[in-house]
């Protein structure tokens, strides 16, 4: 199982929208996949809960600490044994043990940032505790960032970030824009890959690069990559991930084969 821990300590930079737009891909894609959420507030759950019952079946893990429980460490979630792949939705302000907990869980990490100067100060400084306090800098977790909620005029406020992950060889992976189609799936426990094609292919084409670089991790040697191209997406492939092969929806809509 691979694990993907969708993090930062910001509220609010769009951990929650991130999570289940990707696990909605993967879900269209026949891959088993599971929510933990980390969160008390319980974002990801709830849209669980509102998912329509016709959708390809996600699992949900309730991760949360007890109410008034300190949130220490991760809690022992449950997910079913053949889960392929694992998103975790981290609460804001995860540190100490519990940020050292997620990490170890994870194969990659994905951090979100606003484009305000106050978010991208709080993200640097969040990149730097998770590497001198949360155990980053030893595990194998790759790390990238993408940048949320942008809008044309916020590009420029990323520059010393961008600086700043250069520094450290981070990856800045995508920008996704301010749209209200995310506002819509999120109400209606959806993904935007779950919407209307020509309604959503920005979005797609935005999300993409997060995808190709999960699934570029790995070596050409079980299958064919993930295609870059959103317009694709009811092409028949194959593609890796960790050791495992995955084939896809074909144009009919028909699934192929589960090897
Ligand atoms: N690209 C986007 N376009 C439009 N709205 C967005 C986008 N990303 C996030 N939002 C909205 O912004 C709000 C915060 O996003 P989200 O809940 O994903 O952040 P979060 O990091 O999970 O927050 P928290 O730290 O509270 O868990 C939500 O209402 C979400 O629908
Ligand atoms: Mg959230």
């Amino acid at each position: 199982m691979l694990t993907i821990l969708v993090i930062n300590s910001k509220g609010g930079s769009g951990k929650t929208t991130l999570t289940t737009n990707l696990a909605s891909y993967y879900a269209t894609r026949k891959i088993r996949i599971a929510i933990m959420d980390y969160d008390p507030q319980g974002s990801s759950i709830h849209w669980l809960r509102v998912r329509p019952d016709e959708l390809e079946k996600i699992h949900g893990a309730n991760a949360a600490p007890a109410k008034g429980a300190v949130p220490l460490r991760s809690t022992h979630a449950w997910v079913p044994a053949d889960t392929e792949v694992t998103i975790i939705d981290a609460p804001a302000g995860a540190k100490g043990l519990l940020l050292q907990d997620l990490v170890r869980k994870s194969n990659f990490i994905v951090i979100p940032v606003a484009p305000s100067p106050i978010d991208i100060h709080a993200t640097a400084d969040f990149i730097k505790e998770l590497f001198l306090f949360g155990g980053a800098r030893n595990s194998k977790a790759k790390i990238a960032v993408v940048a949320n909620r942008v809008r044309n005029s916020s590009s420029s406020v990323y520059e010393s970030l961008q600086r700043f992950l250069n520094s450290l060889k981070l990856p800045f992976l995508t920008s996704i824009h301010d749209s209200e189609n995310y506002l819509y799936a999120s109400e209606k426990g959806i993904g935007v890959f779950e919407m209307d094609k020509s309604a959503t292919i920005a979005e797609r084409q935005e999300l993409m690069p997060i995808l190709k670089w999960l699934n570029g991790q790995f070596p050409d040697k079980f299958g064919t990559r993930l295609e870059d191209d959103a317009s694709s997406l009811n092409e028949t492939r194959s593609f890796a991930m960790g050791t495992q092969n995955f084939t896809v929806l074909s144009a009919t809509g028909k699934f192929k084969s589960y090897p």
